[in-house]
């Protein structure tokens, strides 16, 4: 089944990314942004999102209409930066089941592993959208999929804000033979990672530009 890439193409992405890229935007205004660019992102990463017929009466006529289907769709921030991404996420899905999820990388090992775990054990059934702005490596990414994989998630969308080739391919190595869809819509895909493992041209540490360095 293989994994599907999204780049969005759309000015006013462009238009949101470059101010969101610029050095000089400050936490206020980035935060802002984040909002509007996953609203626009999560229209398009809910393009398959699971609905059901509805008949209902207009004050004209009986009309079978869609909403969405139950149970509701998960949306998974990866902490810290994923939570920047999650209130324009629900507001584009305000029924949406939110669960969180913090990942930490040992440095000796290398091994991702999660410190905090805020889900439904069970997600059989589930689509599961992860919020997660800068896909770098793909470790962390990686990592989350596989933990809601487990628990019987039944497709996976991932929105990012930026990514880089190295991390897309990473993730499509991981998961090239499995049976589960999964997602990756990002804003922009950028040209390489650099040394330190930062996206480049970027926007920089996302969890210090939208809360500062702690
Ligand atoms: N995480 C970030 O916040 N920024 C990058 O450039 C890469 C990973």
């Amino acid at each position: 089944m293989g994994v599907k890439i999204h780049v969005a193409n759309h000015p006013l992405i462009a238009h949101k990314l470059t101010v969101l890229r610029d050095k000089n935007t400050n936490s206020p205004t980035f935060r802002g942004l984040t909002e509007e660019l996953v609203m626009l992102l999560a229209y398009e990463a809910t393009r398959e999102v699971i609905t059901v017929s509805k008949s209902i009466q207009t004050p004209v006529a009986a009309y079978t209409g869609e909403v969405l289907a139950k149970p509701r769709p998960v949306v998974v921030p990866i902490l810290r930066a994923g939570l920047g991404m999650l209130e324009g996420m629900t507001r584009l899905i305000p029924t949406a089941e939110v669960g969180f999820l913090g990942m930490v990388r040992n440095e000796e090992t290398l091994q991702a592993s999660t410190y905090a775990n805020r889900l439904p054990e069970d997600l059989t059934g589930r689509q599961v959208y992860i919020l997660d702005p800068m896909l770098a490596t793909g470790g962390t990414l990686i990592m989350a999929i596989e933990y809601l994989l487990e628990r019987g998630a039944k497709d996976i969308t991932a929105i990012t804000i930026l990514a880089a080739p190295e991390g897309i391919a990473a993730i499509e190595s991981a998961f090239a033979g499995r049976d589960v869809p999964i997602t990756i819509v990002t804003g922009a895909l950028d040209e390489k990672l650099n040394e330190k493992g930062y996206i480049v041209p970027g926007l920089g540490d996302a969890g210090d530009r939208l809360y500062g360095v702690v």
